[in-house]
């Protein structure tokens, strides 16, 4: 996506780590606009799997979620992470670590709002070794609903993320691809990838 690409190219900070700081219109100030956009997309690249909910992981998931939600007029969301155990008879839960924070959190999502016919498309902010896109794998698992695919705003493509969910026969439409963050330089596919 052309405009997403512009815009990590113009604002994007690369920090030590290979970590992409988007802060500026995705991790801490949003833009509505480009969310819009974004959600427009994602739309229009899952409208024919018959998506009846979007699922996300709280809390830089909900904004790309929530535009794709209104784009394909279907419900939102948002699974809650929470360090504590309690396990709860009511909650699906998945262990996710996050490499980057390196905690280890549990996420959940409440049973009263997945029906058994749920097809679910996966929407969220990064994806770099997949973990919380697997925690919500682990979930659908759980409750026996079927995932259509996996929508990613911005994919670190040199991460095992993305072939991880292939191979898993998840299809991932990311709308910017990167190929590295070396040398605190961003450099995308080509072109007629994004
Ligand atoms: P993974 O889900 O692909 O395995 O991600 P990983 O464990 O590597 O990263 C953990 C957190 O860091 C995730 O956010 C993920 O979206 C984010 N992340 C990974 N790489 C980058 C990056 O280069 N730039 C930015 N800005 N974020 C990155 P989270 O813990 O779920 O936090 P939240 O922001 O959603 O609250
Ligand atoms: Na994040
Ligand atoms: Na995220």
């Amino acid at each position: 996506m052309e405009e997403l690409v512009e815009r990590i190219r113009a604002v994007g900070k690369v920090l030590p780590g290979n970590v992409l700081k988007v802060d500026a219109f995705l991790n801490h100030q949003v833009d509505p606009a480009l969310m819009q956009r974004i959600g427009e997309e994602f739309a229009s690249r899952f409208k024919n799997a018959g998506v009846t909910k979007i699922w996300t992981v709280e809390s830089s998931g909900i904004a790309p979620a929530l535009m794709t939600g209104l784009a394909l007029g279907v419900p939102v969301i948002f699974a809650r992470k929470h360090k504590s155990v309690t396990l709860k008879d009511d909650l699906y839960t998945a262990e996710v670590y996050s490499y980057t924070k390196k905690v280890a959190n549990k996420i959940s999502i409440a049973k009263q709002y997945v029906a058994p016919d749920e097809k679910v498309l996966i929407i969220d902010d990064f994806l770099a070794n997949g973990q919380a896109v697997n925690g919500l794998l682990e979930i659908a698992h759980q409750a026996g609903v079927q995932v259509v695919g996996a929508g990613i705003v911005i994919e670190k493509a040199f991460q095992p993320g993305h072939q991880e969910l292939e191979a898993k026969g998840i299809p991932v439409v990311a709308l910017a691809k990167i190929k590295s963050l070396s040398n605190g330089k961003v450099e995308f596919e080509d072109e007629e990838e994004q």
